[in-house]
């Protein structure tokens, strides 16, 4: 039986926290049970925004590094980066002579950057290069170059998905032929949300993470100035409402969920007590984790050589897949 395709990608602009562990590498892994998997590093993405050679180079490493810690099989799974793979800016140039400029404008992240050049009264499309503007297109390429059934993907993610769909079915239209595979967005709700260190969803922007690979004793502290209330330790605790015990849940074991939640119920238990549990389960978790993320990132020649055999497979595929359009479009 033909499984069917999920595909995603991840733009390398730093290292990862529990909130991306459990809202994104996780998920998109699991997929692999039931889908034929390809899995990539969105580095020309990423260069939209980040110029320095080695910093670039540094933080795609560092993503195919996760990838492959969390558990990626690259034999089962294609793992590679997208600037490896031709085909997809091919595709791209064919999808922009469909993506009307409309579209692009009402992207919501450029929305958001024009809006904020207007308030800071500076021209509106200040700092705006093409590639950003046409970010939506390329995502689009990079999903319909392998037919992807399925994109699981964060919420902030939705509306370009929409584009993509967008893009393809004014494509199938005009040709009235299914040119491309509509694709599907898994939207990522309920595993995506991780309480960060102030109560607040986990996220860069509130500055309140817990980086994935931080060396044991970093995490221990961090833990410890996770925000608490002020109640006193013979007090009756609500485990229901509380960072500490959120996260807990994410780690522990039924059991281990259990025994700690009547423990936050008796009363007499202190807050010092329930974050050094967290810390024990959550660091149980991410030991091996960490290990081989450290592992890996000095055996840069190992992923290279991953990255190398995923592209090769890729550009078979996408080859393919340009050679069969080109003829329909009247190119070939
Ligand atoms: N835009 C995605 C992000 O910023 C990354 C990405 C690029 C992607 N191309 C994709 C995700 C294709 C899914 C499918 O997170």
């Amino acid at each position: 039986m033909n499984k069917k395709i999920a595909l995603t990608g991840i733009k390398p602009t730093g290292l990862p926290h529990i909130g991306n562990y459990f809202g994104m590498y996780i998920p998109a892994l699991e997929l692999s049970k039931e889908y034929n998997t390809r899995y990539f590093i969105a580095d020309y993405h990423a260069l939209n925004s980040i110029k320095d050679p080695q910093k670039i180079s540094e933080l795609s490493y560092e993503v195919a590094a996760t990838w492959l810690a969390c558990g990626l099989d690259p034999q089962e799974s294609i793992l590679y980066k997208q600037s490896a793979i031709q085909g997809t800016f091919e595709l791209t140039t064919f999808l922009m002579a469909f993506t009307s400029k409309g579209l692009m404008n009402r992207a919501h992240s450029y929305k958001a950057m024009v809006q904020n050049n207007i308030e800071n009264s500076k021209d509106p499309d200040d700092g705006v290069n093409m590639g950003l503007f046409t970010y939506p297109v390329l995502m689009a390429a990079d999903i319909l170059q392998f037919d992807s059934d399925v994109v699981p993907v964060g919420k902030d993610q939705k509306q370009h998905l929409e584009m993509t769909i967008d893009i393809a079915q004014s494509i199938n239209h005009n040709y009235k032929k299914e040119l491309l595979k509509i694709p599907q967005a898994l939207i990522q709700e309920s595993t995506g949300y991780v309480t960060g260190l102030d109560g607040r969803k986990m996220s860069k922007s509130y500055n309140n993470t817990i980086p994935l690979f931080l060396p044991e004793k970093k995490l221990r502290k961090l833990i410890m100035k996770i925000v608490t209330n002020s109640q006193t330790l013979e007090e009756s605790k609500d485990p229901d409402n509380c960072s500490i015990f959120s996260l807990y849940k994410l780690f522990a074991n039924k059991d281990q969920q259990a025994d700690l939640r009547s423990k936050y119920l008796a009363g007499g238990m202190g807050w010092g007590y329930a974050k050094q549990e967290l810390f024990e389960v959550m660091n149980a978790t991410l030991s091996p984790i960490r290990d081989e993320y450290n592992r890996l990132i000095e055996n840069k020649n190992y992923i290279d050589q991953v990255l190398k055999d995923g592209a090769e497979r890729a550009s078979e595929i996408v080859s393919e897949k340009m050679a069969f359009i080109r003829k329909e479009i009247g190119l070939g």
